[in-house]
């Protein structure tokens, strides 16, 4: 049987997202928005291009319906609003929260088997929302921030030693903001720890651009944020999903005591197969590391506890 993947958000990471599964031909694709016409009309252009780019993926667009997204096999969720120059991520909050709410209702409804990729700015915030929202085992919701900024990282490593990126094996932990956590020490070019092949002043620098890659991106388009290399990484977790390849990624996940860390959403390595979340893979960190763990798990605590009170 064919497989289903709806994305809701049919803006530029969504349609992009949507794009991607379509030409890999991972599965059919369902695009929702609440704007008219316009996933209907994204998702009719991917469809036109099919024949020229060969593939057999069928793609539909709608407009606040999901009737066509039941039976989803995995439910990639980018509806929000997302960044405009001098934002965080933080601001997004109130708005996000509140959408985010009202898409997982919808979703949980036709498609109570799905898995959840969650998108939405502020990651991890928004995952907690999708979790209680939903009501879904924490193995079937997750979040995309891990495996970007992971990409990121490897970006810049290759740029920095002119070397292919498939040598470049990036370690990121932690929240999606300004508290995540690059590990140098598990960062690797073809095996080799990145702390053997580059000086501690280019790696700290290269750090510390992983940290504000998104809002270098803000600051050059201006009018939005990124959006191909955050489809990608999407799309990877959705394909590491649709295959069972059981892929080690960094994802946002529940952790019950992993890290010692209880009851918050946070980015760390877990094995991704058919079921969802199959294992959180837990590394040694050293005392610097654990501690910077904890100050991004903080960040996801403040941004739960104001969720709290915006709820009353
Ligand atoms: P966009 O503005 O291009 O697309 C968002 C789409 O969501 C719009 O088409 C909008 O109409 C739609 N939408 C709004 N409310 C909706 C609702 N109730 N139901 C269905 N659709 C709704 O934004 P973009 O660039 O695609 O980003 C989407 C979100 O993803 C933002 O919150 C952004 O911050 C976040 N993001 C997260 C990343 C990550 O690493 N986790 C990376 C990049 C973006
Ligand atoms: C990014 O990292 C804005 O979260 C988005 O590009």
């Amino acid at each position: 049987m064919r497989k289903k993947v709806t994305v809701v958000g049919a803006g530029n990471v969504g349609a992009t997202a949507a794009m991607r599964i379509a030409e890999k031909e991972l599965a059919d694709v369902v695009l929702v928005d609440v704007l008219e016409g316009i996933p209907a009309g994204k998702a009719l252009d991917l469809a036109e291009a099919a024949p020229v780019e060969r593939h057999d993926s069928r793609i539909t667009g709608c407009t606040g319906d999901y009737s066509a997204a039941a039976g989803s096999d995995i439910v990639i969720i980018t509806a929000g609003i997302p960044r405009k120059p001098g934002m965080s991520r933080d601001e997004l909050l109130l708005t996000n929260m509140k959408i985010m709410e009202g898409v997982v209702r919808e979703v949980a409804a036709v498609a109570p088997e799905a898995i959840l990729i969650i998108v939405s700015n502020p990651l991890d915030a928004m995952c907690h929302v999708a979790y209680e929202t939903s009501g879904f085992p924490k193995a079937r919701v997750m979040g995309m921030a891990g495996v970007l900024d992971s990409a990121r990282c490897a970006a810049f490593i290759a740029m920095e030693l002119d070397v292919s990126v498939e040598n470049i094996h990036a370690f990121v932990l932690g929240s999606h903001g300004d508290a995540m956590v690059p590990v140098p020490r598990y960062t690797t070019v073809a095996g080799v720890p990145v702390t053997e092949l580059m000086s501690t002043d280019r790696i700290n620098a290269i750090v510390e651009r992983t940290k504000n890659g998104g809002a270098e991106i803000v600051n050059l388009l201006k009018t939005g944020s990124a959006y191909y290399a955050p489809a990608s990484a999407a799309v990877e977790m959705a394909e590491a999903i649709l295959k069972d390849r059981k892929k080690i990624l960094p994802c946002a996940t529940l952790l019950e005591g992993e890290y010692g860390i209880s009851g918050l959403f946070v980015g760390v390595p877990v094995k991704l197969g058919a079921r969802g979340i199959e294992k959180v893979i837990e590394v040694s960190l050293n005392d610097d590391e654990k501690k910077a763990l904890h100050r991004s798990a903080d960040a996801v605590r403040g941004l739960v506890e104001a969720m709290r009170r915006l709820r009353g």
